[in-house]
């Protein structure tokens, strides 16, 4: 019996719902996905009710941790894809796309790159990006180049808040660095900055970055997209609403917005209804956002979430509980979806190889056609800037 029998049996044995939150990803042309943890070499992988949930329910996978540097690059000279590769596969055989997460981050730095001083940390950070961006050219189409650059902190006279940590002490420039170097290397992937605190347009973390997002435009540094990495709680006044305005002035400068590490941590006597709102919100918002070119969820199942390390009783997060059955979020995005006849089509700023996009006032020379997805062109006008873009919109992967 193959492994895709004995899930179709175990799916009707605990009574869950099979491959229907991918269906209507699929039909729509909606990327909903989580992060896979492949930790103690993949043994979750194994996991029957894991892997189900994993691979039938979603058109986007992100590994939790095997993609970044220090799983990468135990050592300067030395680089192991293998568990991102493993993840990256295991996306890829479940008929998902797979996006990177995250080749620069300051909380996942390793010792020998921390050791480094300021100039070798520098050709670290170009060897790095220029190693992952060949490695995985023509596989991977987005990628969080920078992760949580910037400060909880905001300026309201329009400078930029770094975060004060050594990466950006000895190379302030270390954003723009990272992001010329990777659309130097693939011309045609897309490039992401994600941070957290940007789901509220009001709070100061959101506006810091929307500062970096001017300077770097400023500079013509090429940014395709933010990540909006949703590390939210039940308490948090979040509806659709304030989803949608958060995306606003991000769409405005030609952005794409992602909502990329979505989770909702909800205490013991968990408010599940209000779970099931604030997921759907989020849900509901992107659907409507056609520049929200995917959701996200930062994890499969309660049974191996991070948010303890976070808050040490909370334990639920994810739309699956620690036994695999569904929640009311679950039930609550499927109902969704599954009353939605079509979306607008999801707009991407999709490059020609060799095009330099500025997103702010883009021009996208040339087509890049998929042969595994549609690709059709159409003009949005970018409303800050009033530049007529290019951009190329895909159907999702079908599979
Ligand atoms: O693999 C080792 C294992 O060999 C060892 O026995 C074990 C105990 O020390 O640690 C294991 O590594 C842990 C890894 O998760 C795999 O579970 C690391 O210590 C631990 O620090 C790491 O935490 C991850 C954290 O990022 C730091 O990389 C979390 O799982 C992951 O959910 C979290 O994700 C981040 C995003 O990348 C960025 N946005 C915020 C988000 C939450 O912090």
């Amino acid at each position: 019996m193959n492994a895709q029998n004995l899930l179709l049996i175990l799916a009707s044995i605990v009574g869950t719902s099979f491959a229907q939150l991918k269906a209507h990803g699929n039909r729509l042309g909606l990327q909903i996905g989580a992060a896979s943890n492949g930790w103690g070499d993949g043994a979750q992988f194994a996991i029957p009710a894991y892997a189900y949930r994993l691979n039938t329910e979603y058109n986007v996978q992100v590994a939790e941790n095997e993609c970044k540097m220090t799983n990468i690059r135990p050592n300067q000279a030395t680089y192991d894809f293998s568990d991102c590769d493993r993840a990256y596969n295991l996306s890829r055989n479940a008929g998902a796309d797979f996006r990177f997460h995250a080749a620069i981050w300051y909380n996942d730095l390793p010792t020998w790159f921390t050791a480094l001083n300021a100039a070798n940390q520098r050709s670290a950070i170009i060897s790095h990006i220029t190693t992952v961006m060949n490695y995985y050219k023509g596989k991977i189409d987005v990628y969080d180049i920078v992760n949580e650059a910037l400060a909880d902190a905001w300026d309201s006279n329009g400078g930029v808040m770094w975060r004060q940590e050594p990466l950006y002490q000895n190379n302030p420039d270390f954003v723009e660095l990272s992001l010329r170097t990777a659309r130097a290397v693939n011309p045609s992937a897309r490039l992401f900055y994600n941070d957290y605190s940007n789901h509220f347009s009001y709070w100061g973390q959101s506006r810091n970055q929307l500062n970096l997002i001017d300077y770097l435009q400023s500079r013509d540094v090429p940014l395709d997209g933010v990540g909006f990495q949703c590390h939210v709680d039940v308490a948090q006044p979040i509806t659709k609403q304030t989803v949608i305005d958060a995306f606003a002035p991000y769409v405005a400068r030609g952005l794409e917005v992602q909502i990329t590490e979505l989770d909702v941590a909800c205490p013991a006597t968990c408010n599940l209804n209000r779970q099931a709102e604030v997921y759907l919100a989020f849900l509901q918002a992107c659907v409507e956002t056609p520049r929200c070119t995917s959701f996200v969820m930062w994890g499969v199942t309660d049974a191996i979430t991070w948010l303890p390390t976070l808050q040490p009783n909370i334990f639920s997060g994810t739309i699956v509980n620690g036994n695999y059955t569904e929640k009311p979020a679950y039930t609550a995005m499927l109902n969704y979806l599954a009353g939605l006849q079509s979306i607008p089509a999801r707009q991407y700023n999709t490059h020609a190889p060799g095009a330099v996009t500025n997103t702010a006032t883009s021009t996208t020379s040339g087509t890049v056609t998929n042969s595994a997805t549609s690709t059709t062109t159409a003009t949005v006008t970018n409303s800050a800037t009033g530049t007529r873009k290019k951009v190329q919109k895909r159907s999702v992967r079908k599979g």
